[in-house]
């Protein structure tokens, strides 16, 4: 008999004294034994997120912006954001898996300076009218409602030369971005961009999405436009809630589309309008991605992973991938949600999984 051959024949008791000086030995190799490993996380059977189900309710954050705005001033802040911090996930900046949101203040005479960044972002805006984001040298003018695309590394800085606060949220792909560790952030040579192309044209360009201007090249894979105005996005919806039913489980929903490819608007988000009919109680589902929905008009409740998340108008809510959920609409009047998603990331990947589930209540 070999020496091996002898070493191999010594399972059970009689080699556990010598297995346990092997664990402990292991240690100084930084190498851990996979069958011994007790990390559920680490093959789950199903996805399970480690964010929670959360509302942050508009009333509360945004009287803390505006004690804020009264204590910290725009060149101090350089961005007056609060990020929505998923419980979940704390410490780390995240509102759900792969997604950031934060809630910006800019009052009247205010900034915020050029800079850019590999993370992409784009704002949804809440209050306040007539305020610019400028991008890549041209300013767009924000309503209510308005999604502002500031793409990954286009230049962009804020203005507001309105006489009343703006308040918009902030969608970003920054704990994806960072985890890949791909994050690159660069100040402006200036505060303030030179306007290159009048303002608001690209809005006026892209204005009927199916016409593309076919003399322009477009080979950056984000969307050309910047603003997405609601008195266009309004106006779709009404059209539909009136002579469509829409899908089961999100009544009438409709992606904001990069008119040159058809796609997501960027690479690594994607972003929807839906609004819920009158009382309508929607089907159950679960799928892969994560959202941060934004209540634009509206109150009603989100069941996810049968917690009832109550909402209303101005509220910001996280639905954690794989979560059970189903909408409520409460009202006798349809309700409007925004939501950002991570799905171009999953579905760009293979990993987009969706499946119906029975409904929680
Ligand atoms: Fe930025
Ligand atoms: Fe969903």
């Amino acid at each position: 008999m070999t020496q091996s051959m002898e070493e191999t024949s010594v399972y059970g008791e009689a080699a556990e004294a010598d297995a346990e000086r092997y664990y402990a030995a292991l240690d100084s190799f930084n190498v851990e034994p996979l069958w011994r490993n007790t990390n559920p996380r680490l093959l789950p059977g199903e996805p399970k997120s480690r964010a929670v189900p959360y509302v942050w309710r508009y009333d509360d954050i945004r009287a803390q912006l505006m004690t804020a705005g009264r204590l910290i001033s725009a060149e101090d802040a350089e961005r007056r954001v609060l990020m929505l911090i998923n419980p979940g996930l704390a410490p780390e900046v995240e509102t759900a898996n792969n997604l950031y949101a934060g809630i910006q203040l800019v009052l009247p005479g205010e900034i915020a300076p050029m800079h850019k960044h590999a993370a992409a972002a784009f704002r949804f805006i809440i209050e306040g009218s007539g305020a610019y984001t400028a991008v890549d040298g041209e300013r767009a003018h924000m309503n209510p409602g308005d999604i502002v695309l500031t793409p990954s590394w286009a230049w962009h800085d804020h203005g507001n030369y309105s006489d009343e606060p703006m308040i918009w949220m902030d969608g970003l792909d920054l704990p994806l971005i960072n985890k890949l560790e791909a994050n690159f952030f660069v100040d402006g040579p200036e505060n303030v961009q030179d306007e290159l192309r009048p303002a608001d044209s690209t809005e006026r360009l892209y204005a009927a999405s199916r016409l593309n201007p076919a003399w322009q090249a477009w080979d950056k894979p984000y969307s050309p436009i910047i603003n997405y105005p609601w008195s266009v996005t309004e106006q779709v919806l009404k059209s539909a809630l009136d002579e469509w039913s829409g899908s089961p489980t999100d009544g009438v929903i409709f992606e904001f589309t990069n008119p040159r490819s058809g796609g997501s608007i960027m690479p690594t988000m994607g972003a929807y309008i839906q609004a819920l009919p009158a009382r309508m109680h929607t089907e159950a589902h679960q799928h892969t991605s994560s959202a941060i929905y934004h209540v634009v008009r509206g109150r009603g409740r989100t069941i996810v992973d049968g917690q009832v998340l109550d909402w209303s108008q101005g509220d910001t809510f996280a639905v954690p991938g794989w979560s059970v959920h189903e909408h409520i609409n409460t009202e006798n009047e349809p309700a409007v949600l925004f939501s950002h998603t991570d799905i171009p990331v999953l579905k760009a990947l293979g990993f987009y999984q969706e499946r119906s589930c029975p409904r929680q209540a």
